[in-house]
């Protein structure tokens, strides 16, 4: 094995998978204020909400893709009756859709970004680099779908790519299947640990902070401290614009 690829695809996940759960362990205990999405809604909320939409749509039909074409493996698929042909097709056409869906919403989200002088203003050297490379993970994830899967006829990287990914939770990843790969899916994997490692210090910190309470809890009863406040509010004269 060639030093670059040791470490490519051994060194770089272990350390991005590593500085991951580390980071996310030290960002908790010591910004628990900061773990936020950093939301500028308050700023500009027109453009956000369908811009974040469908980013979001997207990247969950994107990452389920992932689960299906990259943790399960081909051999499971075809005993679950699934011939290859079948997968290819399906793959194909939801995984652009997919793809095409988060990169609109991307996009809107970089041009709000970019051209609302009070977001650009809060935009931190941390949040480009989550930007650029999720820009990347987005053009080659869909350069690799779109180019190498439907237009130049199909690679198949449930042999390949997905193997040695699996081989990296089993401690025994097979560098020669990735390293073999057409570039796009390299580039494409390198982006996604360089993410990964980035992650704990960024806003997606986010993600692990779904409000999942908010649908169960009970309403919040605000009260004034004086007794007599919501009388004084109730008797106060109304007025209308
Ligand atoms: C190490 C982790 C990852 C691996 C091994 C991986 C692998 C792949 C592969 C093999 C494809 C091409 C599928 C095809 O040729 O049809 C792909 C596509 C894609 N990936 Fe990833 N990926 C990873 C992480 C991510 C992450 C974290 C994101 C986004 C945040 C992402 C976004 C995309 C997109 C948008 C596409 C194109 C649409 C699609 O086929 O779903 N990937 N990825």
């Amino acid at each position: 094995m060639r030093p670059v690829e040791l470490l490519l695809w051994i060194v770089l996940p272990y350390v991005a998978m590593t500085v991951f759960v580390v980071g996310h362990v030290w960002r908790y205990r010591h910004d628990q204020f900061g773990w936020t999405t950093r939301s500028t809604q308050i700023l500009e909320s027109r453009r956000l909400r369908p811009a974040i939409l469908l980013f979001h749509l997207g990247l969950f039909a994107v990452l389920g893709g992932h689960v299906l074409g990259v943790l399960v493996p081909a051999s499971l698929t075809e005993r679950a009756g699934v011939s290859e042909h079948m997968y290819h097709v399906v793959s194909v056409t939801a995984g652009t859709l997919a793809g095409l869906t988060m990169l609109a919403g991307f996009v809107l989200l970089l041009a709000r970004r970019e051209t609302d002088a009070r977001v650009r203003a809060t935009t931190t050297p941390t949040d480009r680099a989550t930007y650029l490379l999720l820009g990347v993970m987005l053009v080659t994830g869909m350069y690799a779908t779109v180019g190498e899967n439907l237009l130049l006829g199909g690679y198949d990287y449930r042999e390949t790519v997905a193997p040695w990914f699996r081989g990296l939770f089993t401690l025994d990843p097979d560098t020669s299947l990735i390293a073999g790969a057409p570039l796009v899916y390299r580039i494409h994997v390198v982006a996604a640990w360089l993410l990964y490692a980035l992650w704990p210090f960024s806003r997606l910190v986010h993600a692990w902070s779904i409000p999942f309470g908010y649908l169960g809890r009970s309403n919040i009863l605000y009260r004034s401290r004086r007794p007599t406040a919501l009388a004084d509010e109730r008797a106060r004269p109304r007025t209308t614009a």
